[in-house]
């Protein structure tokens, strides 16, 4: 987990702030979920057998003997909410978006945290392919709006349980009789989650699955290719450019027809900037209606990772409006009123508490970029007055207290 300090987060207020821009120019709305929940929540929509529940949920028990896992992904966290807040009745599309701190015990790396942030957005209600192109378009355009280099969408379909089912029993049996040539996990894989084998990293379990695993796209109905078409010919619509990645599988398992990554090569091992796809049967299957599904989720971090300088060189550096320099003992409250009148009229303002030199003083409000220097000195205090000295250069000029706010109010603001 990392801390994110000064320097980092005016960086990360840009990104955030693209995240609400972006979304909201497709119009979906935002929507916040507790830190955790239950955890049977996950395990039957993330699936008992993905990598996520196996071995990665931050669980604990509470007090009532609760069992909770602070949140690893959030589709789930929507869906529930979507049920248990009717948001179906509403109207019949809801298009959500939330941006959110999450919680997975992976061994990090590169791009991968144990706390890391995610951007999504969740289109509940449509069963048609143009609303996975939108889903796509959207998550295309929030990742090229942090200028990374090499953006590729890599596209599948993985059909519907029904036609998935059969696959799935052609692949067990394909690679039953390598079984003993599959490393400890892979060979669970094999009895569990046969799809999960094209995600494996061992040498072995590749070249076998290279030879021997058959074909999804031969087992997929005609429907699964008519809706895989139609995402395929929106996408070239839109000129968004896109891979087809016949064996691009998601780590999670309630994912329906359209699945997708969006990578960047800078990211090297974890170069999934994004990853989604849809998920028509989680509603049902968590208890709510029969409500198609499509979304997305992708990783703040890194789209920092893989994000141009243009994106840096767009973040304003910070300022100040004004230091409140304090040199007379007897002038430390009436300062701290002037600072806070100053602040009242939306000017941004520090003020010394460490009692230090004019000097020092003067300094820290270089240090701090202030655009004027207001000193409260006996001289001053004396004439209910104090001094503003613009940090750029030019004349110091005594000012009376109460005409303060007006004048730093008429100086010129750069
Ligand atoms: P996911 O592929 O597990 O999908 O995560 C989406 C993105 O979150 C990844 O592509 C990556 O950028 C980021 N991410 C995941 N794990 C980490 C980590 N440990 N450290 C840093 N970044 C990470 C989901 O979570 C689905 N809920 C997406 C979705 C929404 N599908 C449909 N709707």
């Amino acid at each position: 987990m990392r801390d994110l300090l000064p320097a980092e987060t005016p960086l990360w207020r840009h990104a955030e702030g693209l995240v609400h821009t972006v979304s909201a120019a497709y119009g979906y709305q935002e929507i916040r979920t507790p830190a955790f929940e239950p955890t049977q929540l996950f395990v039957r929509s993330v699936g008992q057998e993905t990598d996520i529940v196996h071995k990665e949920m931050y669980s604990l028990e509470d007090q009532g003997g609760k069992h909770l896992t602070l949140k690893p992904e959030l589709t789930a966290p929507v869906v529930r909410a979507y049920i248990e807040n009717h948001i179906d009745r509403e109207a019949p599309l809801a298009r959500l978006y939330y941006l959110d701190r999450l919680f997975r015990q992976e061994r990090p790396q590169k791009g991968r945290l144990r706390q890391f942030h995610q951007f999504g957005a969740e289109a509940l209600g449509s069963p048609h392919p143009e609303q996975d192109v939108e889903i796509i378009a959207l998550a295309y355009d929030l990742c090229a709006r942090f200028q990374p280099h090499g953006l590729t969408v890599h596209l599948n379909t993985i059909g519907t349980p029904a036609s998935r089912g059969a696959y799935l029993q052609q692949l067990r049996a394909a690679l039953t009789p390598f079984a003993h040539q599959l490393v400890g996990l892979d060979r669970q894989r094999l009895e569990r989650n046969p799809l999960r084998l094209f995600d494996s990293k061992a040498p072995e379990t590749r070249a076998l699955m290279e030879q021997h695993a058959p074909s999804l796209a031969d087992y997929l109905s005609p429907e699964d290719i008519r809706h895989h078409d139609q995402v395929r010919a929106g996408l070239q619509a839109l000129d968004i450019p896109f891979e087809d990645a016949p064996r691009l599988v998601r780590g999670l398992d309630y994912y329906t027809r359209t699945i997708f990554e969006i990578t960047a090569p800078q990211l090297g091992a974890q170069d999934a900037l994004c990853g989604g796809g849809r998920y028509d049967g989680l509603v049902q299957q968590l208890g709510g209606p029969d409500i198609p599904a499509t979304g997305f989720a992708a990783g703040i971090e890194r789209l920092l990772l893989a994000a141009g300088d243009g994106l840096r060189a767009q973040i304003a550096s910070p300022s100040l409006d004004v230091a409140v320099v304090v040199l007379a003992e007897a002038a430390r409250f009436p300062a701290m009123k002037a600072a806070s009148d100053l602040r009242a009229a939306g000017f941004s303002v520090i003020l010394e508490t460490l009692r230090r030199s004019a000097r020092a003083q003067l300094r820290e409000a270089n240090r701090a970029a202030a655009r004027v220097a207001v000193i409260f000195g006996e001289e001053e205090l004396a004439h209910q007055a104090c001094s503003v000295k613009p940090m750029a250069g030019g004349k110091q000029t005594e000012v009376p207290l109460a005409g303060l706010v007006e004048h730093v109010q008429g100086l010129p603001r750069s």
